[in-house]
C-alpha cells in the first residue's frame, strides 16, 4: 500500500510581490535617513535561514543550547500549566527546539494542531513538512507571515500556546516591543498562554561573542540582506566592501548588528528608484538584539496586559522563558 505523504496546510499572507513591496518600503526609508538602517527580517532568504540555523550550533552562540535546556527541564510544567491543543511558533525558523513543546503537549495528551508562522517561505514549508512527518497524529498549518502584521490570521479555537522563541522578541527596539505585546495580548483569548525566550543581560564579553563569533557565520549572515537586496531590487551591494560590526550598546542594553562601508561608495537600487551613498566606515544597522532582566520582563508583560509570569532560567542564568497569561 502506498504511503499518503503528510499534508501541510499553507496560508501565505506574504506573497513574493508582497514581500518586495515591503523591501522597497523598507530600504526607501532606511537607506535615506542617517544613520541607515534596515530591519532584521530581510536576513532570512533561505540562505539567510540556513546561516542562522549553523549560527546556533557556533560554541559562542549559547543562546539556543540554554534555550533547549530549559524547554527539556520545564515542558512538563508547560504542558500541565497550559493543557494547550494548539501550539502555534512565532518566527518558527527550523522548528528545532519546538519538539520539546510538541513531544511534552503530545505526552499529557493534549496536542491537536500545530501552526508554524514565519516570512521565510522555503525554510517554513520544509519544516512544517517535516514536522508533518514526525507527528502524524497533528494538524499542521504553515502561515507565510510576518508577525509584526499577521497576528490576527492565527486559528482561532481551542486552547492556544502562542510561543515566541529564540530571544526573537530582543529585535524589536522598545517602543515596537511593547506595541507586538499588546497586540498578542489583544489577540489571545481566555485559556490562551504566550511562551517568550529572553536572553538575559551578562558581561558584554560574551554577549558581543555570540553576535562576532571566529569562524565569521555571523558576519556572513549579516550581509546576506546585501544579496538579498541586490537579487530583489536589482542593487549592486558589493558585500564585500562592508565589514562586520556586533558592539554592546550599555544605554540600550542591546547587541547592535551594523555592516561598516570600507570605502567610499555609491550603490544603485534601481528596483527603488534609488543611488545611496556611503562613506568610508559609514554604518548601515541591521539588527539589535535587546538583553533583558527578569524584572524588565515582568515588567513589559504587565504593562502589555498579561498576569504575573512562570520565568525560569536555566543552571548559568544565561537565558529565560516566560509564562504568561492575559489578564
Ligand atoms: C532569531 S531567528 C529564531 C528562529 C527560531 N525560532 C529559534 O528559536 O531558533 C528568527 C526567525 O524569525 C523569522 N522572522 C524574522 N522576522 C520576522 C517577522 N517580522 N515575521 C515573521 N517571521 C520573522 C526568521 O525568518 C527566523 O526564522
Amino acid at each position: 500500500m502506498r504511503r499518503l505523504a503528510p499534508t501541510v496546510d499553507v496560508e501565505v499572507l506574504l506573497t513574493s510581490e508582497d514581500r518586495r513591496q515591503a523591501l522597497l518600503h523598507d530600504v526607501a526609508t532606511g537607506l535615506t535617513r542617517t544613520p541607515k538602517d534596515l530591519p532584521p527580517k530581510w536576513f532570512y532568504d533561505e540562505r539567510g535561514s540556513e546561516l542562522f540555523a549553523e549560527i546556533t550550533r557556533l560554541p559562542e552562540y549559547y543562546l539556543t543550547r540554554r534555550e533547549r535546556a530549559i524547554l527539556a527541564e520545564r515542558v512538563h510544567e508547560i504542558a500541565a500549566d497550559t493543557r494547550a491543543d494548539t501550539l502555534v511558533e512565532l518566527g518558527s525558523g527550523t522548528s528545532e527546539k519546538t519538539r520539546f513543546l510538541l513531544d511534552g503537549l503530545g505526552a499529557a495528551g493534549v496536542l491537536r494542531r500545530f501552526v508554524a508562522l514565519d516570512v521565510s517561505e522555503a525554510t517554513l514549508r520544509e519544516s512544517a513538512a517535516r514536522i508533518a512527518g514526525e507527528y502524524p497524529g497533528v494538524m499542521v498549518t504553515a502561515i507565510v507571515g510576518d508577525f509584526d502584521r499577521h497576528l490576527g490570521a492565527i486559528p482561532p479555537g481551542g486552547r492556544r500556546l502562542i510561543a515566541f522563541l529564540g530571544s526573537s522578541i530582543g529585535n524589536f527596539g522598545p517602543v515596537e516591543r511593547s506595541r507586538f505585546l499588546a497586540t498578542a495580548q489583544a489577540t489571545l483569548e481566555e485559556g490562551d498562554a504566550l511562551l517568550v525566550g529572553v536572553d538575559l543581560v551578562k558581561e558584554p564579553e560574551r554577549l558581543v561573542a555570540a553576535y562576532d563569533d571566529r569562524s565569521g557565520v555571523t558576519a556572513e549572515f549579516n550581509r546576506n540582506v546585501l544579496r538579498v537586496v541586490n537579487r530583489e531590487l536589482g542593487a549592486d551591494f558589493r558585500p564585500e566592501c562592508f565589514d562586520h560590526v556586533a558592539r554592546w550598546d550599555a544605554a540600550g542594553e542591546w547587541v547592535e548588528l551594523a555592516l561598516r562601508s570600507r570605502v567610499d561608495q555609491r550603490v544603485r537600487i534601481p528596483g527603488a528608484g534609488l543611488t545611496v551613498e556611503f562613506a568610508r566606515g559609514e554604518e548601515l544597522r541591521t539588527e539589535i538584539s535587546a538583553k533583558f532582566r527578569p524584572e524588565g520582563v515582568r515588567a513589559e508583560l504587565a504593562a502589555a496586559g498579561f498576569e504575573p509570569a512562570r520565568f525560569w532560567t536555566d543552571a548559568q542564568d544565561d537565558f529565560a522563558l516566560a509564562l504568561a497569561v492575559p489578564a
